[in-house]
């Protein structure tokens, strides 16, 4: 798909690897609106890269669809989606508490809201977009549509406290292809990226202890990756139409320990 001229929308723009992709398709001329609930740190991001934000709560669907509709009027139907909102906690399924021995289990309502967010969240976004972009013309090879996953590496090897966020992650590698099998036929594309650890603000509060520690278990290279070099990838499973039902591992061929 050439992207020159084209709409997307970015969730999760406003910040670390949804920012740095916003940041890389406005660069090669993509109108963006970003879909963030950090309305401050959205409007200074979309007015550096000339686009919108639609301030928005992935969760709830009518947030959803103003954000459609506001981003559709602005910037026309999106052929674009790339989906980064999401978050993890961590709670061991039932564990000892380090102080007081208690027997204590992972508060369900915490495991839910994860899965709120990071799975029903981003599939909710994926059903609106690939609706709308079936009213598109299609492109060179019937192409309308091209839609980019937010998965973790810990969809595969999920650490020690991860249960809900491991779990949420799979479960986007889950649908990558029947989802690219459901929307074959209108030409719209599925894929999804694994991305290892990255330096976004998600570490902004970890001390360089902390990040040295692990940098240091990446065989190479050896140091967190960066968010440009998330943006490069899913700016080629946008480009390259032939990339489709994928899920890749971008990690400097990290597989994560037990803890
Ligand atoms: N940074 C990493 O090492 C890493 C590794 C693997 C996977 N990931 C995944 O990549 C994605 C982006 O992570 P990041 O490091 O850029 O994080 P980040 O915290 O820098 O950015 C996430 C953005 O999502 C937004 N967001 C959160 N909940 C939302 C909601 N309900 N509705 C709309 N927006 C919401 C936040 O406001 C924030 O701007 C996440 O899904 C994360 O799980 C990150």
């Amino acid at each position: 798909m050439k992207l020159q001229g084209c709409s997307a929308v970015v969730t999760g723009g406003a910040s670390g690897l949804g920012e740095a992709t916003a940041r890389a398709l406005a660069a090669e001329g993509v109108k963006v609106a970003l879909f963030d609930l950090n309305r401050e740190r959205g409007e200074a991001v979309a007015a550096e890269i000339g686009g919108i934000l639609c301030e928005a709560d992935i969760t709830d669907d009518a947030s959803v669809d103003a954000a459609f509709a506001r981003a559709r009027a602005a910037n026309g139907q999106e052929r674009i989606l790339v989906n980064c909102a999401g978050r993890g906690n961590s709670f061991k399924t039932a564990g000892r508490n380090k102080e007081t021995g208690a027997i204590e289990q992972f508060p369900i309502d915490a495991f839910e809201k994860i899965i709120l967010l990071n799975i029903v969240g981003t599939f909710r976004c994926i059903t609106k977009a690939a609706a709308g972009m079936m009213t598109l013309d299609p492109l060179e090879d019937g192409e309308r549509g091209v839609i980019v996953n937010t998965a973790s590496v810990a969809a595969e090897d999920g650490q020690m406290g991860q249960a809900a966020y491991a779990s949420s992650k799979a479960a986007i590698v889950g649908l990558t292809l029947p989802v690219a099998r459901d929307l074959m036929r209108e030409g719209i594309r599925v894929n999804a990226i694994l991305p290892g650890i990255f330096n976004t603000p998600l570490f902004a509060t970890a001390k360089p202890q902390v990040k040295e520690a692990l940098a240091a278990n990446v065989p190479f290279p050896k140091r967190l990756g960066e968010a440009h070099e998330f943006a490069s990838l899913a700016l080629e499973m946008c480009r390259n139409t032939y990339f489709n039902g994928e899920d890749v591992r971008l990690d400097g061929a990290l597989r994560m320990g037990p803890r």
